[in-house]
């Protein structure tokens, strides 16, 4: 049972207790349920109490359960709901800590609230695409007023306890000793009958159709992908227009609805896959990890900048070194501003403030770094370089330092190898910004030890980054599968398209930029420069010599005022631009290739299913540990359509054998060997299975 009953005085208290949050699993529920019967049965019994032990009341359904015959076996939670409403003795809901989703449903059906302060509660079912299933959209807004409960049904974030207790949701706020407040306050409760119950307050709103008709327009612009949130207002409304069990009804219908929709099931399975990137099968949770209490980013550039504040943010000491004393005050004069202007616009206190700044020192003397346990390099993408710098940590770091490298393409192995200590090489890619992109794609070298692989995935959520392993290989996960993407994204520039056509339909498939506008954002040299080196080393792969030229014309992006695209001084718009326009429709004659119309749809599909095949090869060598890894890259550092799920979840909501069979089409046109199927996309398809 993962409920306690015990007796006091003449309260029954039925404590949930199943760590860490007391999730409503089968188990909890049944707790409730069998405690509640017990308390009514007992004629010394004249009031229940409900809580919760550890950290929390509740946090709402038990993920453990999620997808499984458990999470609606009986008693379900609207079956322990409708009991302890019908109760003919008082309950009272006692909630600290968390109070959330289904938790929070469980506390409206009881009689009585009380609370402590400082408790954060929330429906947050919308965030995995779903609405309160178990009566939330029906009695919060009968507690706390419609506006203040659509506004937390459709965004589900917390609110502190406090700031509600004005509102009927709380019949009183406990300071102190909740349990004893709680017990005190059951024992208060008069005989009057019968007890109060929230589905029996009426809800006034003056000016209800011109309320809704806002709420829509505001809620349908926030959520444009999303069918959750409108679906929210549909059911607050019917909290408003309907009798009780009618306003249930739409709640059940909605949200049996949601279950099925795409979007909620990509919602879950980055929720999920988040979870699951964490784990890898070689180092278990209790492997032991290496303190880290001091780091040092050698470089200041873009990367090393932001990296050190990553540090800093979290309370880590961290010491930046360069080359000569300009290009430090560049670096750090650039991290300076970015917390003045976090300062300015309110974000951080003048206290954190002082205080992050302060962690930050540069640099330009090995000395001053070689007690870190972290250094992380942010050079040059140049082996020569990263060779230098690994031999002088090497020499210089203390014994059980990490060192780890900010490449985004080179091999780790190698830059392992020019230490004498390879089992402290790792690889660390932070994606740009890196104080501010989420994903942190953790590089495993052939000898990485175990602890320094487990030392840095808790490092990444310490800096509340989203951590993934990839295995070593050239662009690891989410660079070597983009660059499949934008050599297709190539190729359809020589055979019609034309940037904006193909921004367009990129990004209205969902993507937060299309393939040329982040090219000019990130800086179109930095893929000519890694295509040199590709034209070198593998002259057998093809690629559009497009951007090359607009690299030869001098446009690199923003950064030079003109990219795929114009720019005007200060503004970020990007302008169709007829020169580079009239040098792809030029470099088409040149190669001999008519130009025809291409379809949005054909857009997708080649950029999209390029990427895919080539992750199907990443899985096949083990460079990706699972489907859901490659998902989580690409919504949280390629800006990937989250309502689609990443590249993975998507190919599989189209149906593999499909995008097989799309492949098998193109490989009839241009550049037809491009779209020879991976033999594990090829395999999974055969055999009807999916990715995740
Ligand atoms: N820019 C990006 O979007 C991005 C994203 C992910 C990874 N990376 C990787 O991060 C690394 C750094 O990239 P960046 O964009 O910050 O480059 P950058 O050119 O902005 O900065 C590099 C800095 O390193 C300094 N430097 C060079 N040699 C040095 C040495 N021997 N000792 C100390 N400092 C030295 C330079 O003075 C410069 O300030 C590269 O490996 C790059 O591939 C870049």
């Amino acid at each position: 049972m993962s409920a306690d009953y015990e007796i006091k005085g003449v309260i029954a208290v039925i404590t949930m207790n199943n760590p860490p949050v007391n999730g409503l699993g089968h188990a909890t529920r049944s707790g409730i349920f069998d405690g509640l019967k017990k308390a009514l049965a007992d004629s010394a019994v004249k009031a229940v109490v409900i809580t919760g032990a550890g950290k929390a009341f509740s946090g709402g359904a038990d993920i453990k359960e999620f997808n499984t015959p458990k999470t609606f076996a009986e008693p379900n939670l609207l079956t322990v709901i409708a009991a302890i409403e019908a109760a003919d003795k008082p309950v009272v809901a006692a909630i600290h800590s968390v109070a959330m989703g289904g938790g929070l449903e469980l506390a409206l059906g009881c009689h009585y609230r009380v609370a402590s302060p400082g408790a954060q509660i929330a429906l947050p079912e919308v965030k995995l695409g779903l609405l309160p299933g178990a009566g939330g959209t029906q009695r919060l807004p009968r507690v706390i007023g419609v506006e203040n409960a659509l506004t937390m049904i459709v965004t589900g974030n917390p609110v502190p306890s406090e700031r509600l207790a004005g509102a009927k949701l709380f019949d009183r706020m406990i300071e102190g000793d909740l349990m004893a407040g709680a017990i005190a306050f059951a024992g208060e409760i008069d005989e009057r009958r019968p007890l109060p119950k929230v589905r029996d307050i009426r809800i006034d709103l003056p000016d209800r159709e011109a309320f809704f008709q806002l709420a829509r327009k505001t809620v349908g612009a926030a959520s444009k992908h999303f069918p959750a949130p409108l679906k929210c207002v549909d059911c607050v409304e019917a909290a408003v227009t309907m009798p009780f069990e009618e306003g249930m009804k739409v709640e059940r219908e909605n949200f049996l609805a949601l279950v099925q929709t795409t979007e909620s099931k990509a919602l879950r399975h980055y929720f999920f896959g988040e979870r699951a990137a964490a784990k890898i099968p070689d180092v278990p949770e209790e492997t032991p990890k290496r303190p880290i209490k001091s780091a040092a980013v050698i470089g200041a550039g873009t990367m090393g900048g932001g990296i050190a504040m990553n540090f800093a943010n979290a309370g880590i000491p961290v010491v930046v070194l360069e080359v000569n004393q300009e290009a430090l005050d560049k670096g750090l004069g650039t991290v300076r501003r970015n917390y003045e202007s976090s300062l300015k616009k309110g974000r951080l206190t003048p206290e954190k403030f002082e205080q992050r700044t302060g962690l930050i020192r540069g640099t330009l003397s090995y000395d001053e770094i070689q007690n870190a346990d972290i250094v992380i390099e942010a050079v040059f993408e140049e082996m020569s370089i990263k060779e230098i710098v690994f031999r002088k940590l090497d020499e210089v770091m203390k014994p059980g330092a990490i060192l780890a490298s900010n490449t985004s393409t080179l091999d780790v192995n190698r830059i392992a190898g020019f230490t004498g200590r390879p089992q402290d090489v790792i690889g660390t890619h932070f994606f740009s910004p890196a104080n501010i992109m989420r994903l942190l794609e953790i590089v495993r070298g052939a000898k990485t030890g175990k602890d320094v692989l487990a030392t840095t995935m808790a490092l990444a959520k310490k800096i509340k980054k989203i951590g993934v392993v990839s295995g070593v290989c050239d662009g690891f996960i989410g660079n070597r599968m983009i660059e499949q993407y934008a050599r297709q994204a190539g190729f359809l520039l020589e055979e019609g398209c034309l940037p904006e056509q193909m921004d367009k339909a990129m990004e209205e498939f969902g993507f937060a930029m299309g393939p040329f506008r982040m090219g000019d954002l990130a800086g179109n040299d930095i893929g000519w420069y890694i295509r040199k080196r590709r034209y070198a080393e593998h002259p057998d792969v093809v690629y559009s010599k497009t951007a090359d030229l607009l690299c030869e014309m001098g446009r690199f992006g923003q950064k030079t005022g003109a990219g795929w695209y114009d720019y005007k001084p200060g503004d970020r718009t990007p302008y169709p631009s007829q020169r580079v326009n009239d040098m792809i429709v030029n470099h088409s004659r040149e190669i001999g290739v008519e130009r025809r119309e291409i379809s949005d749809q054909e857009i997708v599909e080649r950029l999209v299913y390029a990427m895919v095949n080539e992750a199907a090869y990443l899985l096949a060598e083990g460079i990706a540990q699972r489907a859901s890894d490659v998902d989580i890259i690409y919504l949280t550092g390629y800006g990937f359509p989250m309502h689609r799920g990443g590249p993975m979840f998507y190919a599989d909501t189209v149906g593999l054998s499909n995008v097989v069979a799309t492949m098998e089409k193109y490989a009839g046109g241009r550049h037809g060997k491009f779209w020879k199927p991976a033999p594990l996309l090829v395999k999974l398809a055969a055999e009807g299975k999916t990715f995740n």
